[in-house]
Order: C-alpha cells, then sequence, then structure tokens
C-alpha cells in the first residue's frame, strides 16, 4: 500500500523542467538531448528528425552490470511505453513493454514498434553499459508516449541493480527497481537535427527486440526432471501467506498430515530469515515494525513476486511479511452481503479464534508511550474540528464514521506479528505438519474431478509430483494474484485463459480439453485505489527524516531492543475512517485515511476509497505464466467515482475553513485529486464465492471449487466484497473461518496414509 508501482512511482510530470543538454557520442558520432540522473548516473539522450514522425533515435546508459534500466516514453498512471535494457555477458539486450502501472511490465503486443541496435554507440564494460537504438513506430498517437509535436516531453525512468532469474531472455520478468526511478524533461525541439538521416542509417538490420512471449518467468529449459515424492498427505496447502498458515496450522490440529508448499524463503528471523539488519543481527528487515515504509529500499528485494500483476509478497508470510501491518478488524457490515454461512453472526466466533492469537493492538510499545506524534496531534485536532471523534480501533472495530484511531497495527512485543509468528511455531510442534520453501505449486494434477496430488516446481528444471491420501484435499493459498494462474494451469477457469496456457512457454501438464472446467477465475478482481492528498500545517511540526528509520542512532537502536521507540512503530501516524451515503445509486462506501508527516510542514493522507465500492476489473495470465491485469478494477462506476468526488470535496471545504490549522494549495479540487492514484494493494475476488454453480463464482460456500471433489481455495481470492480496511485481517478472520467448513465437510473422512496406491484413486471422495 505505501509502495508505489512502477509507473505510478515515475508520475511527476508538471513539476519538471526540461534539464536537457546538448551532448554528442565520440563512439557513434550522434549528437542527443541528454538528461543525466546526479545520483546514479543513468543517462538517456534522444535525437530526432527535423519533422518528427514516429521514429526516434535513443541512447541509454547506466552504471550497471546486474539488473536493467529502464525509459517510461511518458510520465502518468495510464500505459506508458517503456524501453528496458540491460546487459548480458557482452551483449545487451532490450525489451519493449507496456506498463500498465503494475510492477512486471508485459511485453509489448505491437508490431508496428521495433527497436533495432546501433552498434557503434552500444557497449559493455566491468562497470557500465550503454545502448544505441532506432526506436521505429515509437512515438505514438495513443497517449502511451510523448507526442510528435511536443516541444518538451517528460519521460520517466527506472533502475534495478539486483540480478536477473533470466538475463539472457528479453520477456523475462523485471525485478523491483531498487537503484532509484523518477521523472525527468528533455528538450524535444533541440533533439531535432539534419544528420538524423545518416545516423538512422547506422541502425543493423537484425532487430534486437524480444519475441513476443510476454512476460514472466522466463524461458523454462525443455529438460525438465520430474520425479514422484514417496511421501503422501492428508492435506497440501499452495502458499504460507495471511490464509495459507492459519488454515494449515489449523487443519493439522485435527491430526491430519499436512504438507504446506511456500514458494519464497523464510522471512521472520524466528523463521530462519536471513536478511538481519546491520544494526541488530537477530533481527530482520521483516521483524523491525519501521521497515515496512522502507522495504523496498532494504538490502535485500527479493521477497517480491515477479509474475503477477502487481505488487505481492513471494515469501514466508506471503503479503503479512512485506506489508505495511495496519491490522483493520473487520466489522459486521464487511460481512452483510456475503453468502449462506458467512454473515457476521457465524463468521464471528472464528474472528474470536483469530484476535486470540494476533490482537492486533493500537499501542505497540512496551512502555506504553507512542513517538513521533506531530502528525497525530495536529491531524487529531483538526478532525475534532469537523465533527469527528476518536475511537480505538481496535477495541470498537464497528464504528467507522467520522471516527479516528491510532493506527491498529499488527505489531507485538515490538516486532512484526501475523500468522508467521502467531501461528506457524503452533503447527510445528504438531508431529505431521510439514513445511517446504522455495517450492512453487504449479497445478494440481487431477483425474477428473478428483484431485490426485500437485506438482510442484522445486528448481529451474526440477519439478516434483506429490500425492494426496485417500480423501485427500488441496487448498489454494497463493494469494488473489497468484491462484489463478493455479487454477488456469490446472484446467479451471475461462477457456480463453486456459489456452493461453496450453500455448505458452511454461510447459505445464493441462488435462484433456474435455476436462476443463469453465469457471470464472480472474473475473471480479477488486481492489482499494489509492488517493494522495497532501496538506500544509501553519505551524511547524516535528517530523523525522527517513534517515532516522533507515539508518538509526544508537538511542533508537536501544529502544527497539526493549521493544519500543519509533523503530517498534509501524509508519502510520494517524487512521480514521468515514462514509458517503448519499451517492445516486444509493450505496454507502467508505472512505479509509492513513496519514503521516513527510515533512515538518506536511502533512500527508493517502485516501481510500473502500467498503461499497462497486467497480471490478479481471484477471488473466500471459503465454509465460506471468498474472496479467486485463481490465482495471478502479473507478469505473459512476457511483464510485461520485462518492470519492464527494469526499474530497468534503476534504477541500475542511482545509479551506479561515481557522483550519491545515491548508491545502488554493487551485486544487476534488477532480484534481482524484486524477492521480495508485493500487491498494489489497486484491480480492478472483475466485469469488457464491451460492450456486451459475457462472458467476468459482468456490462454493465450503470454499471448494464447482465441479471438484476436493480443491478448495482460502485465500483473499474468495471474497466477494472488499472491507472498510486494509485487507489482511479479514483474510485471516475468513481463513479461520474456511478451515472450520473444511473440517466438518472432509476431516472427519481423512485417514492415515495408506499403502495401496489404487484406494487412492477411489472417486467416492466423501
Ligand atoms: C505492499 C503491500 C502492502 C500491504 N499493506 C497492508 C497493510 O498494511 N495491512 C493490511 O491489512 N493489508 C495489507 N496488504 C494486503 C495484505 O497483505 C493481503 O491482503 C494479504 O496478505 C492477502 O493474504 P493471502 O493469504 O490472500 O495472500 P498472501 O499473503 O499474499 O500469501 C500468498 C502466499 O502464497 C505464496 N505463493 C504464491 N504462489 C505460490 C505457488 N504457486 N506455490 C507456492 N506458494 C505460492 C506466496 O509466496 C505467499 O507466501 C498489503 C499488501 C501488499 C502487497
Ligand atoms: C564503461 O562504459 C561507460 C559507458 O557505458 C563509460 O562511461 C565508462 O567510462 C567505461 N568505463 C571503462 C572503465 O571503460
Ligand atoms: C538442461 O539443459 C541445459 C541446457 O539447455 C543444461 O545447461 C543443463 O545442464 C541441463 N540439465 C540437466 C539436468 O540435464
Ligand atoms: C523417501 O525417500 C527418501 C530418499 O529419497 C528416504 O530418505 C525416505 O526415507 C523415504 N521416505 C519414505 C516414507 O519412504
Ligand atoms: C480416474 O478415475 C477413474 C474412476 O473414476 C478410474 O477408473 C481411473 O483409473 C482413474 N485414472 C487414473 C489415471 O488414476
Ligand atoms: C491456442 O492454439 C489453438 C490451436 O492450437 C488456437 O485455436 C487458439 O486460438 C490458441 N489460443 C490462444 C489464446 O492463442
Ligand atoms: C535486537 O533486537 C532484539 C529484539 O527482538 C533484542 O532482544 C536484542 O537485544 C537486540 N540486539 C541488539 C544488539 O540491540
Ligand atoms: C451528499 O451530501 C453532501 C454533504 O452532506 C452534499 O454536499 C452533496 O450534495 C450530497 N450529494 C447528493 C448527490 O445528494
Ligand atoms: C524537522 O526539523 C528537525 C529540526 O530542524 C530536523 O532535524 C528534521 O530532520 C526535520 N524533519 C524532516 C522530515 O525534514
Ligand atoms: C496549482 O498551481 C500550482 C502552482 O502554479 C501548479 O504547479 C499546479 O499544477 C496547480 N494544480 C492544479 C491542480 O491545477
Amino acid at each position: 500500500m505505501f509502495f508505489k508501482s512502477f509507473v505510478s512511482a515515475l508520475a511527476l510530470p508538471s513539476l519538471i523542467q526540461a534539464a536537457s543538454v546538448a551532448y554528442t557520442d565520440s563512439a557513434s558520432g550522434i549528437t542527443f538531448q541528454k538528461w543525466t540522473d546526479a545520483t546514479t548516473s543513468f543517462s538517456f539522450g534522444i535525437a530526432l528528425p527535423a519533422s518528427p514522425s514516429t521514429d526516434f533515435i535513443g541512447q541509454i546508459s547506466a552504471p550497471i552490470t546486474d539488473g536493467y534500466a529502464a525509459l517510461a516514453l511518458r510520465t502518468s498512471m495510464a500505459s506508458s511505453l517503456l524501453i528496458v535494457a540491460w546487459p548480458n555477458g557482452e551483449t545487451v539486450v532490450s525489451s519493449l513493454r507496456e506498463a500498465t502501472g503494475y510492477t512486471n511490465p508485459d511485453v509489448l503486443d505491437d508490431s508496428t514498434v521495433t527497436l533495432k541496435t546501433i552498434e557503434t554507440g552500444t557497449s559493455v564494460n566491468s562497470t557500465a553499459f550503454t545502448y544505441t537504438f532506432l526506436c521505429s513506430g515509437c512515438i505514438k498517437t495513443d497517449d502511451s508516449t510523448f507526442a510528435a509535436s511536443d516541444t518538451t516531453a517528460s519521460l520517466g525512468w527506472a533502475l534495478s541493480t539486483t540480478a536477473l532469474d533470466t538475463p539472457a531472455s528479453a520477456s523475462g520478468a523485471l525485478n523491483y527497481h531498487s537503484a532509484g526511478f523518477g521523472g525527468f524533461g528533455i528538450d524535444l525541439t533541440s533533439a531535432q537535427s539534419s544528420s538524423y538521416a545518416t545516423w538512422e542509417a547506422l541502425a543493423s538490420d537484425d532487430s534486437s527486440t524480444t519475441p513476443d512471449t510476454g512476460s514472466g518467468s522466463g524461458t523454462v529449459p525443455a529438460n525438465i526432471t520430474t520425479t514422484i515424492s514417496n511421501v503422501t498427505y492428508d492435506y497440501i496447502v499452495g502458499g504460507a501467506g495471511a490464509a495459507g498458515l492459519i488454515v494449515a496450522e489449523r487443519l493439522a490440529e485435527s491430526g491430519a498430515s499436512v504438507l504446506l508448499l511456500e514458494r519464497g524463503k523464510a522471512s521472520l528471523y524466528s523463521s530462519g530469515g536471513e536478511a538481519t539488519m546491520d544494526w541488530n543481527n537477530t533481527v530482520t528487515q521483516y521483524d523491525v515494525p519501521s521497515m515496512g515504509y522502507y522495504l523496498s529500499t532494504a538490502s535485500d528485494t527479493t521477497e517480491y513476486c515477479t509474475d503477477t500483476a502487481s505488487q505481492a509478497g513471494c515469501i514466508l508470510g506471503g503479503s503479512t511479511s512485506i506489508n505495511a501491518m495496519m491490522f483493520v478488524k473487520p466489522n459486521s457490515n464487511d460481512f452483510s452481503k456475503w453468502p449462506t454461512g458467512w454473515g457476521w453472526d457465524t463468521v464471528e466466533a472464528s474472528a474470536e479464534r483469530l484476535y486470540k492469537r494476533t490482537p492486533g493492538t493500537t499501542s505497540p510499545n512496551t512502555d506504553g508511550k507512542l513517538y513521533d506524534q506531530g502528525a497525530w496531534d495536529v491531524l487529531s485536532t483538526w478532525l475534532d474540528g469537523n465533527g469527528f471523534s476518536e475511537v480505538d480501533a481496535i477495541a470498537e472495530p464497528e464504528k467507522k464514521r467520522k471516527i479516528y484511531s491510532h493506527p491498529p497495527i499488527m505489531v507485538s512485543n515490538g516486532l512484526r506479528a501475523g500468522p508467521v509468528r502467531d501461528y506457524l511455531p503452533l503447527a510445528q510442534a504438531l508431529p505431521k505438519f510439514s513445511l517446504q520453501l522455495n517450492s512453487k505449486l504449479l497445478r494440481v494434477v487431477r483425474n477428473g474431478s478428483s484431485i490426485t496430488g500437485v506438482e510442484v516446481s522445486t528448481g529451474a528444471a526440477t519439478r516434483q509430483i506429490i500425492n494426496l491420501n485417500t480423501n485427500g484435499a488441496v487448498i489454494l493459498a497463493s494469494g488473489a494474484l497468484s491462484t489463478p494462474r493455479v487454477l488456469f494451469n490446472s484446467g479451471i477457469g475461462p477457456t480463453a485463459q486456459i489456452q493461453t496456457v496450453s500455448n505458452g512457454s511454461t510447459q505445464i501438464t493441462l488435462p484433456a480439453s474435455a476436462d476443463w472446467i469453465n469457471l470464472p477465475v480472474g473475473e471480479h478482481l477488486q481492489d482499494h485505489p489509492i488517493f494522495t492528498v497532501t496538506l500544509q500545517t501553519k505551524e511547524s511540526l516535528t517530523s523525522l527524516a527517513s534517515t532516522d528509520f533507515t539508518a538509526p542512532d544508537q538511542t533508537n537502536i536501544d529502544l527497539f531492543a526493549k521493544g519500543t521507540g519509533v523503530l517498534a512503530q509501524s509508519g502510520q501516524r494517524l487512521n480514521f475512517w468515514t462514509s458517503i451515503a448519499n451517492t445516486t445509486d444509493g450505496v454507502e462506501r467508505f472512505i479509509q485515511g492513513t496519514c503521516n508527516s513527510p515533512a515538518n510542514d506536511t502533512v500527508r493522507i493517502k485516501v481510500y476509497l473502500t467498503h461499497g465500492l462497486t467497480s471490478t476489473g479481471t484477471l488473466g495470465i500471459t503465454s509465460a505464466g506471468a498474472t496479467k491485469i486485463t481490465k482495471e478494477p478502479y473507478l469505473n462506476t459512476a457511483g464510485d467515482k461520485e462518492a470519492i468526488l464527494a469526499f474530497m470535496t468534503q476534504l477541500i471545504s475542511y482545509a479551506s475553513k479561515s481557522d483550519s490549522t491545515l491548508t491545502i494549495a488554493s487551485n486544487t479540487t476534488a477532480e484534481s485529486l482524484i486524477a492521480e492514484y495508485v493500487t491498494g494493494s489489497h486484491f480480492v475476488g478472483t475466485a469469488l464465492m457464491g451460492t450456486s454453480n451459475d457462472g458467476t463464482s468459482v468456490v462454493d460456500t465450503d470454499t471448494k471449487v464447482w465441479g471438484t471433489d476436493n480443491l478448495y481455495v482460502v485465500d483473499a481470492s474468495i471474497h466477494p466484497h472488499l472491507p472498510t480496511g486494509n485487507t489482511q485481517a479479514i483474510v485471516m478472520v475468513a481463513a479461520e473461518h474456511a478451515s472450520k467448513k473444511i473440517l466438518a465437510k472432509a476431516g472427519s473422512t481423512t485417514t492415515t496414509p495408506s499403502k495401496c496406491r489404487a484406494a487412492r484413486r477411489r472417486r467416492s471422495y466423501l
């Protein structure tokens, strides 16, 4: 939620001045208008013909030996054409990508756009690389690039120094741009030259561009070895995140044998995590609460999935290990429209089971004090003056209109709490529970409607089949952006998506097409959009610099060792909630504000549009196996727009009162405040739960996939609505509830491992 997505991170347009200078490259003889980032030395140069139309010559140069350099041809939330290049041995690999606002941009699907290398201007040495190219068809008219008539352009750049998984593959997945990113301006008029035609002729014929295989897991080797495990289980759970850890532990409590598969590595120090802090070697970057806002700049950034449509944690604990720790208990209204058996009257008991282990807190520090309260002081007074009142969001989760609270967070004893800390040790104390890290579930193995086991990737060229015991079940908990991939790979979902897998490069064995199960997987994607509102304080407040968190002083290190101080707190300083109830469609929609102070005269409010929103999008898969958003889930209903505009109008009116202690730029309008937004990273609904197999849902109210005997989904994918607050607490509550449903349906009949392999194939599940 705090992290910006790939493209929105580049969105700094109007403030940028063109700061490019003329530069003649001695290697190629081409004169560019060139801009250089002072911190990283990333540079981009451009040369244009006297009358620009569709083509330009570009030069990307960066001091990297691993990772990549990326150039965005415009800065905005909308799709931008990206040119990405990186060194691979002695050559440069380049790739045209299409950013849709999400972490791993897909390969551009447009044959009219091509890159040709200008060899004389392209080089790789032991410290840096330079890529000079002719970009044909690259100035487009669909707003994905600057326009041919522009005199200046606002562009974006991003740099990663983290080695790519498959650097030889132009379509391989990109990782997080850990080394920097930003926007810059370039003077296009001065880039025009009558010598352009001569330079253009330097471009080689063989296009260095990419096969159109889509980004994702990169090239799968041809010589995969598949073995069959000699151990079988009653339950195999795919994904050890918020839902998977909880369900696996509850199933193991029943005495059943449980295998929990997790594709990532260990996270918290107590789980074997190795990314320790340089100031304390018994805590990792995931343990330290204040790091929740700084993980994407930490020493290790390999915890993010590189093949999901947006940011998600691919590490033990899933997104609960990398998120900002907000723990907003769901309220009864959050479940008011869930299907039979999932109303608050029955779910409440499951919530109480969670809170016994993971209570959440508004008072994380062992000394009971709260530190760095400048933003709280000014905002709480300001909200009081506008009719809001203070509650404790942990003690009073039902109150969600015109209230504010100290942030409710998932921290205990000064460390990140959650399922890795609160459930995993309990599971590991049980004799028949196993956790297998670095193991990616590829698909379930099916015989018609019966699931017999799973296929797991354990290395680049090694796979394993793990079978279920008689009456066993597979439970998917890979998260709303990954569970759909496992379903598609298992022949479950819209036919077009399964065909993409079938025709793709990931070497997945699908069931015969007669056994494909047509369900609307991916078709009800929802997320909270986040809008940023910046207010100025009339009197200066004291706000800490980012280095106070990323490079703490000894005082704070010592306080942290005692479970207190700013390092034991997460990044938020105040949360408020309210609702807009009078939109034309009559649907009440909730608003969450998550606030902190980034500077001594500034308060920043992340405004989320939450429960009640009606926009939906869709999630699909690329031929290389990455999930991809094919329709954005944001603000595509009139009611959603009306509600967020109404709230922004209210906020502007508060800040425009003559006695307001907080002010907003006088030309701000509600429309300008909603022009840009980022993902809330709160994806739900990609394997929707419903009461009948009528084409609108994927799982039944026992969380079992329609048309299967023994396949369940328990993660955020099944949620039919978004909650009022951040999603992890409701995901955990629903997982507790799902574990009861699964045990009630299947638990009584699970057996101990059978030596009779024939019996395992019985179809009479239950
Ligand atoms: C950057 C970010 C910040 C967030 N901030 C907050 C916040 O402050 N508060 C809040 O309440 N919510 C927050 N959220 C959302 C919250 O973390 C998620 O809603 C929640 O974790 C979802 O739980 P889940 O079980 O559905 O999936 P996840 O927690 O994502 O777990 C999925 C697990 O499955 C694993 N996996 C995926 N595919 C496979 C596979 N094929 N085989 C094996 N394992 C697999 C993953 O590695 C992961 O461990 C944030 C999310 C993100 C991404
Ligand atoms: C390496 O190449 C970069 C440009 O790609 C250049 O600036 C740098 O001077 C070169 N370094 C050496 C040691 O040759
Ligand atoms: C698989 O093939 C690759 C080359 O394609 C080779 O490098 C690798 O050693 C092979 N692996 C096995 C297990 O044979
Ligand atoms: C499975 O095989 C491994 C060796 O590959 C062996 O160590 C283990 O004992 C076997 N387990 C069972 C249950 O047979
Ligand atoms: C699939 O199930 C049927 C029973 O429905 C059984 O006859 C058949 O042998 C099974 N096939 C395999 C490969 O297990
Ligand atoms: C996949 O290939 C089949 C033929 O093999 C073709 O009919 C189908 O349209 C292709 N689907 C996709 C999504 O490319
Ligand atoms: C590191 O943090 C832990 C808190 O989990 C604390 O117990 C320990 O004393 C700290 N170590 C140092 C060197 O500060
Ligand atoms: C909703 O209420 C607000 C303030 O109470 C008001 O400004 C707005 O016009 C109302 N909107 C509608 C559609 O009635
Ligand atoms: C706020 O001011 C204090 C005192 O001058 C300074 O130490 C601190 O770094 C400032 N905070 C920010 C975020 O700049
Ligand atoms: C408001 O004015 C400032 C300063 O002139 C300008 O930079 C900004 O873009 C304007 N904002 C809007 C929403 O018009």
